[in-house]
């Protein structure tokens, strides 16, 4: 395809063209599938015929006329460049000459071109430049939506979800509005996610249905998405055979277990000839799971996947599996450990196609943790590490917090120490990086419109996890505030950064201390409420006495959590004068006027830290007002409502955190700031 691309501003029109290589992708068994034809929908798909790999909605190239050599040169350019094979979903701009040239092996690849060069804007028709090669690390970038049909009693209509309705589904229907749809695969492109899981993961009833007789919905889904090079995949219920079936159990070993699995996996690729395949979340929290039969995850994870494989089809197996009815008197239960209990012994023995989803850290997306020990426990089996987009417990979509800084800690992380392969590594080489999706029906997609940079920023390290998050972050605001075009380019840019490059940590600074985790309103997950998960059977405990807090997870004397690391982390962890400040009460119970490597005791860090977070959102609030009449008035008076709220709670969190701890322990604030 080539063209003329006008300009917003004066300058003269500019040219691109968008050229496939002569290369094709070598298809691999999960990655997205090559588009090579165009408007066939095959009826059925035979498992492993080409039909597999075809995208209906792709046009074919057509010839770019007069510009067409400028692929030529772009072309010899690439093989200059040594650039073979760019492989499935990687692209090539180049700039010959007057012309700018996007270059992939299949269309995937030309659509993320095109976006990499909405991204560069100008700077895409600068100086004639040679080859630029993308390649994305991670091959599958997903997005799983806790969407139901119906509208929970207690959940809503999007678990956790607090950006209005479901995009999918509205009061049990699927939406009549596509367009919506549509809108969103190109904005899930523009960033770089390739597969969605439209349905919740706690399965409920109805969504139960959508492997059956709802089909049809998720195939409209999956329709309306795979222009923009995005799969579809659906959470499934691991009792389907019964709930769906009829069987009386649906134990993997069970024969007619089996036979359902496959007959209704057949189905589903009748209808969806590109489906991702299953999500499960079995065992956990109340969902039903191979424990039922006395089978393990391995055999219940293999029932799903063997179907799947022949069309190229994986299962998301999630490790999120614990006890959630404890009894907070049994001290040696600790669910940090759960995962890694369950699943590392069946390291090896999981199919190919089975993808085992790990939480980036042992307990549930608080805003700080250690990196999973099931992270680097598991060499003989494929992990895909799962973030929360959605901000249950980082503000809920009412807070500014920008995750990537802690998502690219996250991923540079190396479990196995310094100079070793990182967690984006281990992700890359397994099933890649998937994120619990943040947007709703909310005419800013996101209800906070700044919270649209976290989904933005996590399909970007998903492609490229080594990007610096301020780097992500000043792509994002090109992209939505266009600041060259504003008033004040310089201010808007700066004050955003200001706004946002720090919101994390200051999200963490007046919510739950030092790695300490939850402390949260039980239920919604929203507010302060210290005691509000501590006599309960969630597993999620500070232990916080007169004497000091923290938990004890040390093999010498506590839970022996920290056992399940590899060195030099099992050692760093394990001892009190090695372990990481912002992680310390995860790991230990200390009283409160042990001293920091910081130099600060636990208890006066505890109140300085929440009265700076405090200080630090109101100084958000101060720059915020600075940008009337610089960003869309619409998008200031949302986010200034919601900065009202930020505010309000972040000085309920410092007035009981700060209170609580100044009444368990005595100790007065060394500065004399009230304490109430
Ligand atoms: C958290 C969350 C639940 C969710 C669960 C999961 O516990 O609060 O709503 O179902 O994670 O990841 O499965």
């Amino acid at each position: 395809h080539g063209g003329t691309v006008r300009r917003t501003g004066d300058g003269p029109p500019v040219q691109l063209v968008l050229a496939l290589t002569a290369h094709r992708s070598a298809a691999r068994p999960d990655a997205t599938p090559t588009a090579t034809q165009s408007g066939r929908t095959p009826n059925a798909a035979r498992p492993g015929s080409p039909e597999t790999a075809v995208r209906p909605g792709w046009t074919e190239a057509v010839d770019p006329g007069p510009l067409g050599v400028n692929v030529d040169a772009a072309r010899a350019d690439l093989a200059a460049a040594g650039g073979g094979p760019l492989g499935p979903e990687g692209f090539a701009v180049v700039r010959p000459g007057e012309v700018t040239v996007v270059l992939a092996d299949d269309q995937a690849g030309l659509l993320y071109g095109l976006f990499q060069v909405v991204r560069l804007g100008e700077a895409a028709y600068g100086p004639p430049h040679p080859a630029r090669v993308h390649r994305p690390a991670m091959r599958r970038r997903m997005l799983d939506h806790w969407d139901n049909v119906d509208v929970h009693p207690v959940m809503g209509q999007v678990e956790r979800g607090y950006a209005g309705g479901s995009i999918f589904w509205r009061a049990g229907h699927p939406r009549r509005d596509r367009d919506r749809v549509r809108a969103y695969g190109r904005l899930l492109a523009a960033c770089g996610v390739n597969a969605v899981s439209v349905n919740n993961v706690n399965v409920h009833a109805t969504e139960a249905r959508l492997l059956t007789d709802r089909l049809d919905e998720v195939a409209e889904i999956a329709d309306l998405l795979r222009p923009y090079g995005i799969r579809v995949h659906l959470s499934v219920t691991f009792a389907a055979p019964v709930v769906l079936g009829g069987l009386p159990t649906a134990d993997p070993l069970d024969e007619a277990v089996r036979e359902w699995w496959a007959e209704t996996t057949q189905r589903v690729y009748a209808h969806i000839p590109d489906f991702g395949g299953y999500v499960v979340k079995a065992d956990s929290e109340g969902q039903p799971g191979p424990f039922s039969y006395g089978r393990d995850h391995a055999d219940g994870a293999n029932l799903l996947a063997g179907p799947l494989e022949p069309y190229g089809g994986v299962v998301h197996w999630r490790a999120f599996v614990y006890d959630h009815r404890q009894d907070w008197r049994d001290r040696s239960t600790d669910r940090a450990r759960a995962a890694h209990d369950h699943f590392a012994p069946l390291d090896g023995r999981f199919r190919d196609n089975v993808i085992v989803q790990v939480k980036h850290g042992p307990m549930d997306f608080q805003t700080r943790e250690p990196v999973s020990p099931v992270i680097a426990a598991m060499p003989g089996t494929r992990l895909a590490v799962e973030f929360q987009v959605t901000q249950e417990y980082t503000g809920q979509q009412q807070h500014v917090c920008y995750l990537a800084p802690w998502w690219s800690e996250l991923l540079r992380f190396a479990p196995w120490g310094d100079g070793e392969r990182t967690v984006a590594d281990v992700a890359a080489d397994g099933g890649g990086l998937v994120a619990v999706s943040n947007v709703g029906d909310d005419p800013f997609w996101t209800g906070h419109p700044l919270a649209q940079a976290n989904l933005y920023a996590f399909g970007r390290l998903a492609w490229d996890p080594k990007l610096r998050p301020e780097a992500v972050l000043d792509e994002w605001l090109d992209l939505t505030f266009a600041p060259a075009t504003s008033a004040d380019p310089a201010l808007l840019r700066r004050t955003l950064h200001q706004i946002m490059d720090d919101s994390w940590r200051s999200y963490e600074r007046y919510t739950a201390p030092l790695g300490v985790g939850f402390m949260v309103r039980p239920g919604h997950h929203y507010g302060p409420d210290v005691d509000g998960y501590e006599y309960t059977p969630w597993g999620t405990y500070h232990f916080a006495d007169r004497d000091g807090v923290g938990v004890d997870r040390t093999r010498a004397t506590g839970t022996g959590f920290t056992g399940q690391y590899p060195p030099p982390w099992s050692q760093t962890y394990e001892s009190l004068a090695a372990c990481p400040d912002e992680l310390l009460l995860f790991f230990h119970h200390v009283p409160y006027d042990h001293v920091l490597h910081s130099g600060s005791t636990v208890v006066q860090h505890i109140y300085d830290t929440h009265f700076d977070g405090v200080a630090e959102v109101e100084a958000t609030c101060r720059r915020w007002e600075w940008l009337a009449g610089l960003v869309d008035p619409t998008v200031h008076a949302r986010v200034t409502e919601r900065l009202a709220e930020q505010l309000r709670c972040a000085q309920e969190w410092r007035d009981q955190v700060n209170a609580y701890f100044h009444r368990k322990s005595g100790v007065p604030d060394a500065h004399g700031r009230p304490l109430h």
